[in-house]
């Protein structure tokens, strides 16, 4: 699912990309993760990249190789990345191993506090390879998660 582009002329392009369930927010869990869809995710991240000068795009799949295609992308372009890795956080080596391969800031998100949840959300295989994690904050973890890239940017 490509729910928007958010395209604008000289804005430095970032992706924002979601595994799986993410595209049922609104439907999936309300008590953990809110009652907004996936579209006011969608909405609210490429309003914020408008403000900090980025171009956001948002993706989300259930699909373990397309989204290893997505990050295999954003390194063959040097693109920043915002990723939700949803379940694969907990076990997907193979998301690690594209992870690891990197080219540019890429910062993992969740809209829940992992730390705080079942054991077994408790590790991430992506964060020793993230730039940074960003988690607890609901939706705001991706406005937050884009802040940080602008500042990883900025400082290059
Ligand atoms: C999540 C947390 C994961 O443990 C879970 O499997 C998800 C969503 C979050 O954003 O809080 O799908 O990544």
């Amino acid at each position: 699912m490509t729910a928007g582009t958010g395209q604008e002329a000289g804005a430095r392009r970032v992706l924002v990309l979601n595994g799986p369930n993410l595209g049922r927010l609104g439907k999936r869990e309300p008590a953990i993760y809110g009652t907004a869809t996936f579209a006011d995710l969608t909405d609210l991240c490429q309003r914020a990249g408008r403000e900090l000068g980025l171009s956001v795009e948002v993706r989300q799949t259930d699909y373990e190789g397309e989204l290893i295609g997505w990050i295999h992308e954003a390194c063959d372009n040097a693109l920043p990345v915002v990723l939700n890795p949803a379940a694969f956080t907990h076990y997907s080596i193979a998301l690690m191993d594209a992870v690891k391969m990197r080219t540019a800031p890429l910062v993992e998100v969740h809209i829940s506090n992992i730390s705080a949840r079942e054991g077994f959300r408790h590790q991430s295989v992506i964060t020793g390879s993230a730039t940074g994690i960003i988690a607890g904050f609901g939706f705001r973890s991706y406005v937050l998660a884009l802040h940080a890239i602008k500042s990883e940017l900025d400082k290059r």
